[in-house]
């Protein structure tokens, strides 16, 4: 026999990473909450695809952004057209709406979808190449009760997950003309210190210069403190607007500081602009981020269409939650069935698929390599299930099944007809 090829392992891409089946139920468990919260704003999900053609991320978030400068994955399909993986939502939800004809004739539209986003970014906790995000959306609606509504749902998310310490930065980022008055200014501004920028400050001051106010960079702080606020520029319009999701913020109790450095690092913003932050996760402790894109429909080839949303980081939400402990992990399993070893198994299978079938909502694990009694009441504990299901001689040969909880010593044990049995469990599932 010749000698067996060493196989190589292959590991997964940097900055991606499996779920396993320990720590699903946390993200699960959020998603349910998400839907559920979305559901009683009358949110309804959109589905679309992970694959669009690169000009969409352009046109949308921006040649002169980090996103589309650098953190595209970008490859050209068989027929040699460009294609990318989304990197965000928003593109592709508004590209569906447009293709879908949903805000026809000035119809509302509110909309929400989760799923997978890419960006190749310098992965570290909280940053990952592959993530997940769950974004909301809302069409057709000038008011600011849009923007105020958004905040007000994601608050109320913060709130039913548990996550303490979170807070709200607003800004303003006017109309795209009252922004470029501004930028003219800003311009002028940075480049009267052209000489102490960083290379990255130096290559945004024409194309972006709003972005360098995000720079982290502590020796350009100095600068950035002095330069002027875009809240001077805001037309008078924009500033109303700011002025109302202020007013319904204080009215609703919900905290805020304004942060007149908030930009966002999408080119599609224009009035209303927010972020909620953590400080639990280190540096990349945004959660969710969001504002107003009344320009976007049109950008992308559709009608006038104002819109508002956010995007989560559903990656960084379990972060905190495992890192602060803040939910324990549940029991998968309702009932553990345990089995004398010399029961056919033919018998057992008979059985579990008429209990699957009176109550299907119930979790039950039958141990399919039956030892001893006491190693699989050993098991059953280990599992956290809440009952044991006995299945011995007894049991076959008066037709009845012993139903013990190990959770709740005043159940007891009970030794049940199958109908009698099932109504027992039907109470708990
Ligand atoms: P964004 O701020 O780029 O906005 O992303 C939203 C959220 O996604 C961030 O706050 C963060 O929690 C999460 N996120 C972003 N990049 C990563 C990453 N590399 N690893 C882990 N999490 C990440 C948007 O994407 C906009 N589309 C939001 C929006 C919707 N604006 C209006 N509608």
């Amino acid at each position: 026999m010749g000698k067996k090829p060493v196989r190589k392992k292959i590991n997964r891409l940097r900055g991606m990473y499996d779920i396993l089946p320990s720590e699903i139920w946390i993200w699960q468990k959020v998603e349910k909450i998400v839907s559920e919260v979305f559901h009683s704003y009358n949110f309804q999900e959109i589905r679309f695809p992970i694959l669009e053609s690169t000009s969409l991320f352009h046109t949308a978030i921006g040649e002169a952004t980090d996103v589309v400068e650098k953190e595209m994955f970008s490859f050209d399909n068989r027929s040699g057209n460009s294609i990318s993986l989304r990197p965000e939502g928003t593109a592709g939800c508004v590209r569906a709406v447009i293709q879908n004809d949903l805000c026809n004739r000035g119809l509302t539209q509110k909309l929400w979808y989760k799923g997978p986003m890419f960006r190749y970014e310098r992965p570290q906790k909280g940053r990952n190449r592959q993530f997940t995000q769950i974004g909301a959306e809302i069409y057709n609606i000038e008011s600011s009760q849009a923007d105020v509504e958004l905040i007000l749902m994601s608050h109320r998310l913060w709130k039913r997950i548990g996550l303490p310490n979170i807070r709200l930065e607003i800004n303003s980022l006017g109309t795209s003309e009252s922004r470029l008055a501004y930028r003219e200014e800003l311009i002028e501004y940075l480049s009267q210190y052209k000489e102490l920028l960083d290379d990255d400050a130096k290559n945004r001051l024409q194309s972006n210069p709003l972005r360098i106010l995000d720079s982290k960079n502590p020796q350009l702080e100095d600068i950035i403190k002095s330069a002027p606020v875009l809240e001077d520029f805001l037309d008078e319009e924009s500033k109303q607007h700011f002025e109302c999701v202020k007013q319904s913020l204080d009215e609703c109790g919900i905290e805020y500081t304004v942060n007149q450095k908030l930009v966002r690092g999408l080119d599609y913003y224009s009035r209303t602009v927010f972020e909620w932050i953590t400080d639990d996760l280190g540096s990349q402790g945004t959660i969710c981020g969001g504002g107003r894109y009344d320009s976007l429909v049109e950008l992308q080839g559709g009608k006038p269409t104002t819109a508002v949303g956010f995007a989560m980081g559903l990656d960084r939400i379990v972060e905190i939650i495992k890192d602060l402990n803040l939910w324990q992990p549940e029991s998968q399993v309702d009932a553990y069935m345990i089995i004398d070893k010399e029961i056919p198994m033919q018998h057992i299978y008979k059985l579990s698929e008429q209990i699957r079938s009176a109550l299907p909502k119930l979790n039950l694990l039958v141990n399919q390599n039956p030892s001893s009694f006491k190693a699989q009441f050993k098991k059953a504990d280990k599992s956290m299930a809440q009952f044991a299901i006995i299945v011995g001689e007894n049991e076959i040969n008066n037709k009845i099944l012993t139903l013990k909880s190990l959770k709740d010593k005043s159940f007891g044990q009970k030794e049940l007809r199958f109908d009698d049995f099932v109504k027992t469990l039907s109470q708990f599932k």
